[in-house]
């Protein structure tokens, strides 16, 4: 592993559980609370450390909500409790969602959506009384849609439409492939990626706004979610590669 990864593994695991701790000491992580999980290798460590605080007694009765089959996977690994947002234990709503990001704006926009887990991952966020965002100093950007492509989840037979309604709010769209898997990805709920990407302005500046783009992308038939997140505030956890961990908010 070249030094660089083992720089990004190692500030990932410990923004991870910086961030639980911190949320614990502040109150806003705490026995009996519901609680979203999010997905990647940021948020896996958050959820190893949410786990070890459940299993020593600080976070017994904690209930919470699996945003893809990996974080599912990880909760039946580590015993954790999960269930649908739509069980009477969870009601729709939670008292916390953590989870990491692509890109994190000065705003506190996010990207989401490099592992295709978007939908659920949104769902959660949109639905928590508070979202925590735990990421690596990689993921702090000036501003979003220019490097890291934006993920868009469409229902497979309007591939075609989406594409060219993208291209009219000015994205180009390409079709996410699978890895070791001959085609194109599909999600967690059996659709496609769209991963759009916007030309900086002439002078380096954003060409776009995320939190109307968020909308507008949404407002797109066939369109069934889109990573920009703009609509719920995180506090948001950045490593630095000095080994400490800015907290925004
Ligand atoms: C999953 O679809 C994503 O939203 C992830 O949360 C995001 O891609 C960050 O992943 P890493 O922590 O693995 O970089």
């Amino acid at each position: 592993m070249s030094n660089e990864k083992t720089g990004a593994a190692a500030q990932k695991e410990l923004v991870a559980r910086y961030a639980v701790d911190d949320l614990v000491a502040r109150g806003l992580l705490g026995a009996g609370m519901k609680l979203g999980l999010g997905t990647g290798s940021t948020a896996m460590p958050a959820v190893r450390r949410i786990a070890e605080l459940m299993h020593g007694g600080t976070l017994a009765g904690i209930r919470a909500v699996a945003t893809s089959f990996q974080t599912t996977i990880a909760c039946e690994e580590l015993g954790i409790p999960a269930f649908s947002m739509n069980a009477r234990e969870i009601g729709g709503r939670l008292d916390l969602a953590i989870d990491g990001a692509d890109e994190v704006s000065p705003e506190g926009y996010l990207i989401k959506g490099g592992g295709a887990a978007l939908l659920l991952e949104k769902i959660v966020a949109y639905n928590a009384a508070r979202f925590a965002i735990v990421a690596d100093s990689s993921k702090a950007v000036g501003h979003l849609g220019t490097a890291f492509a934006l993920p868009v989840e469409v229902i497979p037979e309007a591939r075609v439409s989406v594409t060219a309604a993208l291209a009219r709010l000015g994205a180009t769209a390409t079709l996410r492939e699978g890895v070791r898997k001959a085609g194109p990805v599909v999600t967690d709920n059996g659709n496609l990626i769209l991963d759009c990407l916007w030309k900086a302005a002439p002078d380096g500046s954003s060409p776009i706004d995320p939190a109307r783009m968020e909308d507008a992308i949404d407002g797109i038939v066939g369109v069934v979610e889109n990573g920009f997140f703009t609509k719920n505030p995180p506090i948001v956890y950045v490593a630095r590669a000095d080994g400490t961990v800015e907290t925004r908010i």
